[in-house]
């Protein structure tokens, strides 16, 4: 009997990383949930991605915690279910980046919501049901300003050694539940968010985010292959076409 794909929530997927996962998920035919704030660039990524896969988008900020549970409950009543949630949405913060001795602590605190409270609300949202059914896949996007003290970068990257140590922590307590958590570092990206944090510098050297996007395939398939729901998807085989 055919399995049905896994079914992923990708925050942040109307551009960059999060566009070009949801890109590579659409061609593996996995049923899609995207979400970001801009409606328009949301809206133009799913309809280029309706054409591959089955695919909605909701809208709206990852912390509020509304909109949050308004794309899950979504997920669940167009697919049954959510199998892979990739919190890749993030906030760099104020642009140009202050020093923390200048940092504004309201702008702190948004950047944590954004990148540490909400990716833990939505996994909140799906792991009880990634219990139930025995499995489930979380990827927290992070970076290296979560262990390199660079200056100016201490909001963002105090935000992502935040989320990476939260990840640690919800790996620990999940073991044996079937639900594997794991941080991808795409490393340095000619994206939008780099280029607000280091606004007039040329980034045109940096890869863009189809080099890193492979890598999130990569774990899906081969990573998650030792627990039984995602055996079956495994029959799909990553290609070299994927990278283009
Ligand atoms: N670029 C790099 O060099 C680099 C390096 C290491 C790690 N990363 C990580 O890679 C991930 C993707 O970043 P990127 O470089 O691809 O950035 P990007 O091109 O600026 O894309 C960010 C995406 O997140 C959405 N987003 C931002 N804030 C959101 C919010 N509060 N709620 C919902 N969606 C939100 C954006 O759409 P809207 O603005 O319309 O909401 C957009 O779709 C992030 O986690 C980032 O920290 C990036």
């Amino acid at each position: 009997m055919n399995q049905p794909q896994p079914v992923a929530l990708i925050t942040g997927a109307s551009r960059g990383l999060g566009l070009e996962i949801a890109r590579l998920f659409a061609r593996r035919k996995m049923p899609l949930v995207l979400t970001a704030r801009g409606a328009e660039a949301l809206q133009a990524a799913v309809d280029e991605l309706r054409e591959l896969t089955d695919v909605i988008g909701l809208p709206g900020d990852v912390s509020d915690g509304a909109h949050a549970e308004r794309v899950v409950r979504l997920g669940r009543e167009r697919f049954g279910r959510i199998d892979v949630l990739v919190n890749n949405a993030s906030s760099i913060g104020p642009s140009p980046m202050p020093a923390l001795e200048a940092y504004p602590l309201d702008a702190l605190a948004e950047v944590f919501r954004i990148n540490v409270v909400a990716p833990l609300h939505l996994t909140q949202l799906v792991v009880p049901s990634m219990r139930a059914r025995g499995g489930g896949m979380i990827v927290n996007v992070t970076s290296d300003a979560a262990v390199q003290a660079y200056p100016t970068w201490g909001g963002y990257g105090a935000s992502k050694a935040a989320l990476e140590h939260l990840s640690r922590v919800l790996a620990a307590e999940l073991e044996g539940s079937g639900i594997r958590i794991y941080v991808v570092d795409p490393g340095d990206m000619n994206t939008q968010m780099h280029r607000e944090a280091e606004p007039g510098v040329d980034l045109s050297h940096l890869p863009g985010p189809k080099i890193a996007a492979p890598a999130f395939v990569h774990l899906l398939v081969h990573e998650t292959a030792q627990f039984g729901r995602f055996e079956a998807q495994k029959l799909v085989p990553a290609t070299s076409g994927e990278r283009s």
